[in-house]
């Protein structure tokens, strides 16, 4: 590669003073990040804005210095929001445009901004009140998935199919028992970003570009201005510190691998071997070739999309990875990951949200599935224990009686009384009320247990556990 740049004069960089010559074209191009970081406009200014009315307060700007520069900012907003912005790649990052638009547009008092500040606490900052506005929006998405679900179970709460142990039929359960196992999962979701949130609100600002700064600077100000939390104690921590990310990501990662789980099911139930439900034709799309098909892509999709997410978690960890203290251009590679992540996240919660309430159950389907599947040995083995037959005999007992059974091609609840006696004498008339798949559910009747009683307080508690959530959330903002 030649060196294009030596020849010309040094275009005007905010940092060109201790250079020469002009940066070379491939690396403006390879240093660059504005082309992905321009998406924390928003916050850019928010920071820029506080850290201007923090230099005010603490008289490093006079008052009118300090209303040039937000009236400035908040031109150069609208101006972006409306799509008027020319950003530019020789200005490196979202930072440096602003900032030397700022300067174009109020002039020398726009050279005032940056006293005090370094583009290291700037980042930090900015990608901390984005991801905190991201989670709440997230924790939102979640919110509203658990609600489809709460609603879904509470219509299927008495609708029997098969449960599964190594996808093998083992006892039979209710589609709302069934659902509110999703419900839980992401119930801890939404807890785990709501502590993950605690350390994202930190203010890094004041830090500098990694020893603190000499002005007489109030970040207590400067932290209330933009609702932080806590401040970050120490400055060379402040700026390298990434760890939040990094949480969120495996918050995510953890969120991406419920919804997998989800889909799995789903796309197995979907299928012509379970056919255990039905999507709306508005949520499956069709093959080019073949004209009776009708594919469940969004859950596989949700499902693909996964393996996206835990990249970027792994991706994040090995940046971190073996960095001396304390900002290193590293750093700038973060956002490619974070950005990817909260947009996979939230478009698969979203795809959730509008699936759910098109699911229609074909309960037929899923109570014969039942039936097949000797579902109610256990309550033939609980039954004999209740008449006191020690139960590992019991359950001996009932596997010889499966074993019956399958050889006549019958279910359990089909066999006569007499034939089911031969297995133990204390088999009664009374036995068939549990090998029923109803007496089987209804026996379950204990908190956490699939009894349609019990689902029906479950949904309640979870309602009711949602309303909190939100009241919590409503706390935080
Ligand atoms: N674009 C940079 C990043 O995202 C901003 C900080 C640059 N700091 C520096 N000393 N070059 O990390």
């Amino acid at each position: 590669m030649t060196s294009k740049s030596s020849k010309k004069k040094p275009p005007k960089k905010l940092w060109g003073g201790r250079f020469s010559v002009a940066t070379h074209a491939f690396v403006e191009q390879f240093t660059q990040s504005v082309s992905y970081d321009q998406r924390l406009y928003h916050c850019d200014i928010m920071g820029s804005i506080a850290h201007a009315r923090m230099l005010v307060h603490v008289r490093v700007l006079t008052k009118n210095e300090g209303e040039k520069i937000v009236k400035g900012l908040q031109a150069i907003e609208s101006e972006i929001g409306q799509g008027r912005f020319k950003w530019d790649t020789a200005q490196e990052d979202v930072h440096m445009n602003i900032e030397s638009a700022l300067i174009a547009r109020i002039g020398e008092v726009g050279k005032k901004l940056h006293t005090g500040r370094s583009r290291n606490d700037q980042v930090a900052t900015d990608i901390r009140l984005y991801l905190r506005a991201e989670v709440d929006l997230i924790r939102q998405l979640l919110t509203a998935v658990m609600t489809a679900m709460l609603d879904l179970a509470e219509r299927e709460i008495d609708t029997i199919m098969p449960g599964y142990t190594h996808l093998q039929t083992a006892q039979p359960i209710t589609f709302g028992h069934h659902v509110m196992a999703w419900f839980e999962m992401m119930y801890r979701d939404s807890l785990r970003l709501e502590d993950c949130r605690n350390r994202i609100d930190v203010l890094p600002l004041g830090a500098g570009a990694l020893a603190g700064t000499s002005y007489p600077i109030d970040r207590e100000y400067t932290a209330k201005l933009l609702g932080f939390g806590a401040i970050a104690e120490n400055s060379l921590d402040a700026v390298s510190d990434r760890d939040f990310a990094i949480e969120f990501c495996n918050c995510a990662a953890l969120i991406m691998m419920h919804l997998s789980r989800c889909s799995e099911e789903l796309v197995l139930w979907l299928s012509q071997q379970f056919a255990f439900i039905e999507l709306d034709d508005a949520w499956c799309t069709g093959s080019s070739i073949m004209p009776q098909k009708k594919n469940p892509d969004i859950p596989e999709l949700v499902r693909g999309k996964t393996g996206r997410v835990y990249g970027h978690l792994m991706a994040l960890l090995t940046l971190m990875k073996a960095q001396p203290l304390a900002y290193n251009r590293d750093n700038q590679e973060d956002k490619l990951s974070l950005f990817d992540t909260v947009d996979t996240v939230k478009g698969c919660l979203q795809a959730y949200i509008g699936m759910i309430p098109s699911i229609t159950v074909r309960a037929d389907n899923m109570r014969t599935a039942a039936q097949r599947g000797y579902a109610t040995a256990t309550d033939l083995a609980d039954y004999l224990v209740r008449k006191q037959v020690p139960f590992r005999d019991a359950h001996a007992i009932s596997g010889e009686a499966v074993q019956y059974a399958i050889a006549r091609n019958k279910d359990l609840s089909e066999l006569t009384l007499r034939e089911l006696q031969q297995f133990s004498k204390k088999i009664a008339k009374d036995v068939f009320a549990c090998l029923t798949l109803e007496g089987s559910i209804a026996a379950r009747a204990h908190i956490g247990g699939t009894a349609p009683v019990q689902i029906r307080k479950a949904i309640k508690r979870g309602r009711q556990r949602l309303k909190k959530l939100q009241r919590n959330e409503e706390a935080s903002e």
